[in-house]
């Protein structure tokens, strides 16, 4: 069977308290990961307690970020370097489009910022929400990464992509990046999981708000 991905975005949510009834709730210890990759991608203030949450309860659970340096370590005030991540996680979510809106984050910035995952051995999870993106990015095929195809309508809205739409998107993508694994992401919820997570181009997910629900999350990870 193709492994698939799971990935939780948790954005700019979390204390330290709620991270810990999220655990709870979420039944760390239960979890058949075999063909799974379930990847958490909290705040970097929660990297240390979930990174040690993970090691005491002897867990698959993958960590990543949700965002990274462009440059190396040094004088650049407010930013975490790639290679200050990889001391808790194996991941980075890099060119969200909240990121590219929010922080005018262009395609040259998204490439530095892959080419900084790749020199620190992190695994990107690039997201995209247009073929014109997937063209600008600069990325050696023969790496493993992953896309996020995640139109700009779906996200937070409640209203996500056909699973016909999305997976065609997937299979255009494919053409031009032959060894990316495909993620959908953009209102995922335990009711339309199923539908996604059958497409045929389609290798997993990003979830956003569905996430934040630990009982959700896990019900998610099951019917993937
Ligand atoms: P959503 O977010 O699941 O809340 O739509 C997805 C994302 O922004 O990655």
């Amino acid at each position: 069977m193709k492994k698939k991905f799971i990935v939780a975005n948790w954005k700019s949510n979390f204390t330290t308290k709620e991270t810990l009834a999220w655990i709870e709730g979420f039944k760390i210890n239960d979890l058949e990961l075999m063909s799974k990759e379930i990847i958490i991608c909290p705040p970097f203030i929660l990297l240390p307690l979930l990174k040690s949450l993970i090691v005491n309860h002897k867990s698959n659970l993958k960590l990543g970020v949700q965002n990274i340096s462009p440059f190396d370590e040094g004088p650049y005030t407010g930013e975490i370097s790639a290679k200050e991540i990889k001391e808790f996680a194996d991941y980075v979510i890099i060119g969200h489009s909240e990121r590219r809106k929010n922080f005018s984050e262009s395609n040259e910035m998204v490439n530095l910022k892959i080419d900084q995952a790749f020199k620190n051995e992190l695994t990107p999870i690039i997201c995209v929400s247009s073929l014109d993106q997937v063209k600008e990015l600069k990325i050696d095929d023969n790496l493993n990464f992953m896309i996020a195809y995640e139109p700009l309508f779906a996200i937070g809205s409640g209203n996500p992509d056909t699973p016909e739409n999305a997976d065609s998107m997937a299979k255009k993508i494919k053409a031009i990046l032959k060894n990316a694994v495909l993620l959908y992401g953009g209102s995922v919820t335990f009711d339309n999981i199923n539908d996604f997570s059958k497409m045929p181009n389609i290798d997993g997910v990003l979830v956003g708000k569905a996430s934040l629900d630990a009982k959700e999350f896990y019900a998610i990870i099951q019917k993937t």
